[in-house]
């Protein structure tokens, strides 16, 4: 049964395909970020919208279609995690040379950039160490720590929506913008030496948070 990966990024269907042996669709539906201070929220309410809004498209033959979700985001540790999960409205706004800025003249280089891909198919989950994010707790804390680290879910009757969770990060430090490719804050995020835009897309994947979230649930889905 395909995978529906819900983007609008084209660029990002190709990352999937390199790590996935399933079959990829892209799934263009724009759903609604909820404002909240952490990734892993905001994929999981989107995975949810993005169920639904499947399951009331179409089935097939009667079995709904998995969908998965990713949010990243760029987190200077010096800067409180700044612009975390606002990196992409940061970036539309204020720029990303000017975050470099903020940074660098704070001394706060140290920073990561981390990617959530937030998986639903309907059904409950197996216990794994991944999170399940359940849908009764959303606008509690949903920290890492305190978030179950999963056990069978048995709310899936009662027509809530579990999500299970892959995280990937990078560590890496702030740094004057260097380099031509990739997007977004690549060009200040230096990671052993180099930034992710001096990096070819091979490069960047095999190091990148999404390339590392990917290969976290790519093991798992594999196993579904
Ligand atoms: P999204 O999860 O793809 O929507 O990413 C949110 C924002 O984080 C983007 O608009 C970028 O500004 C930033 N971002 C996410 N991943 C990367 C990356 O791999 N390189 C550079 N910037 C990124």
């Amino acid at each position: 049964m395909s995978l529906r990966y819900v983007t609008t990024n084209e660029g990002k269907i190709a990352e999937a395909l390199e790590y996935l042996d399933a079959d990829v669709v892209q799934f263009d539906y724009d759903y609604a970020e909820i404002q909240a201070p952490e990734l892993e929220s905001i994929a999981a309410h989107g995975a949810r919208a993005a169920f639904r809004a499947a399951r009331r498209s179409d089935t097939v033959d009667g079995t709904d279609t998995p969908v998965v979700v990713d949010d990243a985001g760029l987190f200077v540790e010096g800067l409180d995690g700044f612009p975390g999960p606002y990196s992409s409205y940061v970036d539309d706004t204020l720029g990303v040379e000017r975050v470099g800025e903020l940074a660098r003249e704070a001394d706060a280089t140290r920073a990561q950039f981390r990617c959530v891909l937030a998986y639903c198919d309907g059904d409950g989950f197996e216990a794994t160490p991944e999170p399940v994010d359940r849908e009764a707790r959303r606008g509690q804390d949903l920290s890492a720590d305190t978030r179950d680290a999963a056990t069978t879910d048995d709310t899936v009757a009662g027509g809530e929506l579990p999500v299970k969770l892959f995280v990937g990060s990078v560590p890496g430090r702030i740094v004057e913008p260097r380099g031509d490719g990739g997007f977004g804050y690549d060009p200040i995020f230096e990671h052993d030496g180099t930034t992710l835009a001096e990096m070819s897309p091979t490069e960047k994947n095999a190091i990148s948070h999404r390339g590392r979230a990917l290969a976290k649930f790519a093991d798992w889905y594999a196993g579904r």
